[in-house]
């Protein structure tokens, strides 16, 4: 990396200058005035460090265990559609660089690279990050039931269910440069959504969507479909954290889909607390990741001192791929993983687990 590209906002900016504008008005932006967008930063830089001094540091480490797999850093790539739009090293140059940091990847659903292919790239590592798998609801089951079979033959770890996104938000951004994908990039395991019975008229909510809109009651099918653990992606409600875990989620992603989806909902570092305490009340053991705004070592370390076991990286990732492909994703990733141990350091923290509430002040 050229030595001007010292923080994940220099990275941002390469990538604007190296994306056509429709395709940076799709990766960067979000719903309408994008007030949730900004608010997921905010939050996180509005939360104060407090570090304790002349701890004992020695034998420190950033290891976890998520869902079993020991993993060196609490770093996973976000789920992001269209990967080889932004770069033709694509998902397997994310894959690459995320295993070769030591980090986790979640692939989308809308992935431009078949699934196999990602899987392929990304479990050569040995001292990777765990692999899961994103996907949403579709109506059609058999296809869900094969999908889920493929996933498990090819070395994925655990499904992430991601539940809010019943229809596309409202994207003023997108919709003025029109999301016009080049020709050689697709979702190549995404099948339009045909809804079981065809509304009568298209005047109802959402034109008839909501007819194939999953229920708590298809996710509890949905888990029941693979031996593979299922997360739910997209949860921000205390009460619907408890949902989950009745349901038999194996954890929840706190997120708000780094606000592309519903605007002016709050920032998810301010409803993470209430979410980890409606799960953990149930389930000690159940997962609890966040995503949204996460653009710094300390931003990583007020997260897991709220409490949650991980943290995923949306907009920085791509932005790495974007203009220095595998290259600049690993880049990304090895600054976040590097200021996350400067932290750690500078607050007395040698070890993940000794990370507390009390190294934080609202
Ligand atoms: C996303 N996100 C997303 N989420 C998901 O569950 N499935 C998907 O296919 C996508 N696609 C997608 C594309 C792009 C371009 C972006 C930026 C995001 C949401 C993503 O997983 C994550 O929740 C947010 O990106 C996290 O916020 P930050 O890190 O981007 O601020
Ligand atoms: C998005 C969809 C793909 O955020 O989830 O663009």
């Amino acid at each position: 990396m050229n030595n001007a590209i010292q923080t994940l906002h220099d990275h941002e900016q390469a990538a604007q200058a190296a994306l056509s504008d429709a395709a940076w008005a799709y990766f960067s932006g979000g719903a309408a005035d994008e007030i949730t967008l900004q608010r997921n930063l905010s939050a996180w830089q509005n939360i104060c460090l407090s570090p304790r001094v002349l701890q004992d540091l020695r034998d420190g480490h950033t290891r976890c265990t998520l869902l079993g797999h020991t993993s060196p850093t609490p770093l996973l790539v976000a789920p992001m559609a269209y990967q080889r739009w932004a770069h033709h090293h694509g998902e397997a140059g994310m894959a690459m660089a995320a295993a070769a940091q030591g980090c986790g990847m979640v692939v989308s659903h809308q992935t431009s690279t078949p699934l196999q292919d990602v899987a392929a790239s990304f479990l050569q590592d040995n001292d990777r990050g765990p692999l899961w798998f994103q996907m949403y609801w579709q109506a059609d089951r058999a296809r869900t039931q094969a999908m889920l079979s493929d996933l498990e033959d090819s070395g994925y770890q655990a499904i992430v269910l991601t539940v809010d996104t019943p229809v596309h938000g409202v994207r003023d951004r997108e919709r003025r440069h029109g999301m016009q994908l080049p020709t050689e990039v697709s979702a190549v395991h995404w099948h339009a959504q045909t809804s079981a019975h065809t509304p009568a008229q298209t005047s109802g909510l959402c034109a008839g969507l909501a007819d194939s809109a999953p229920r708590w009651g298809d996710v509890q099918w949905f888990i029941q479909q693979t031996r593979l653990p299922v997360l739910l992606k997209g949860i921000t409600h205390a009460q619907d954290a408890v949902r989950a875990m009745q349901v038999g989620a194996a954890g929840v992603m706190v997120s708000n889909h780094g606000g592309r989806v519903l605007d002016t909902m709050p920032s998810t570092a301010e409803v993470l607390p209430s979410v980890l305490q409606a799960v953990r009340q149930q389930r000690a053991d159940a997962l609890v990741l966040v995503d949204g705004g996460i653009r710094r070592g300390t931003d990583v370390f007020k997260a897991l001192a709220l409490g949650a076991n991980a943290v995923l990286v949306g907009r920085p990732a791509l932005y790495g791929l974007a203009h220095g492909g595998a290259r600049g994703v690993a880049h990304v990733l090895r600054l976040l993983r590097d200021e996350l141990e400067t932290t750690m350091t500078l607050c007395g923290c040698p070890t993940l687990s000794t990370i507390t509430p009390e190294h934080v002040t609202p």
